[in-house]
């Protein structure tokens, strides 16, 4: 049985006062909340308040990004151990922002992966299609490619420690959501690459996560198809009452 996980992703957002302020919300809302694992992901500068202001409840907290080598002479990054040490348990790694903006390959990714995992983070490895590629109907092909090349050389004794989340590019932020159905084959199919990659049981105890415009009104029939397994949300994680109502939705 895959236990669902809400996870909230709230990229550049929150100065560490309103995060802290949402934190705590989130805390009381959700207070004795036990149908789903819980999961929020503020920007690095939160993370330590936050993780004060959790303490006590079940709310897991986790970074958006990582670098792959522990420490050095690389101004600007942030490293596994130090993420652990600030109290996470998660990281998202291979955001589509981060490929976007910040030039994140897919070798990178696969580094930041064996870097997550060797820290004992669970990574959250997102991969995704772009609507060219979804309109040209290469979105299987691009996905097999793209998660064959992110999770390159991983053994199956580690893999089973990472969540992925299919986030079609064209759904984020867009408010365009894929359909359940759309959304459920997807997800499907990946669970079938890692059966491939690796086997059945790895495959079918893996958590596939859905992001992109996910709302309280569309949470229920997306959690309702057979392998979508949580959440990962952007704009809706941005207040306590969207964010309560989705993790409330997904356990009905
Ligand atoms: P969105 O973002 O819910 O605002 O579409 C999802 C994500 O990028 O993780």
């Amino acid at each position: 049985m895959r236990k669902p996980l809400i996870a909230g992703n709230w990229k550049l957002h929150k100065t560490i006062r309103e995060a802290v302020e949402l934190a705590g919300e989130l805390k009381r809302d959700l207070a004795g909340f036990t149908g789903a694992d819980l999961l929020v992901c503020p920007p690095f500068i939160d993370l330590v308040p936050v993780a004060e202001e959790l303490s006590g409840s079940s709310i897991a907290l986790g970074a958006q990004d990582l670098f792959w080598e522990d420490s050095g002479a690389f101004t600007g990054a942030v490293s596994g151990p130090m993420l652990k040490e600030a109290g996470c348990s998660y990281v998202i790694v291979g955001h589509s922002e981060r490929r976007a903006y910040f030039g994140d390959t897919d070798d990178v990714v696969n580094k930041k992966l064996n870097a997550a995992i060797s820290s004992a983070l669970t990574p959250i490895l997102c991969v995704g299609e772009s609507l060219e590629k979804r309109e040209q109907k290469v979105t299987k092909e691009f996905l097999r490619k793209q998660l064959g090349a992110d999770i390159r050389g991983i053994g199956a004794e580690l893999i089973s420690r990472i969540v992925v989340a299919y986030e079609p590019i064209w759904a984020i932020g867009t408010g365009r959501t894929a359909s359940p159905q759309m959304a459920g084959e997807t997800h499907h199919f990946i669970r079938e690459l890692f059966a491939e990659h690796y086997d059945a049981s790895i495959a079918a105890n893996l958590r596939i996560l859905y992001g992109g415009s996910v709302k309280p009104d569309n949470a229920r029939v997306l959690i309702a198809e057979e392998d979508i397994d949580g959440f990962l949300i952007g704009g809706a994680s941005l207040k306590a009452d969207s964010f309560v109502k989705i993790a409330r939705y997904s356990i009905m």
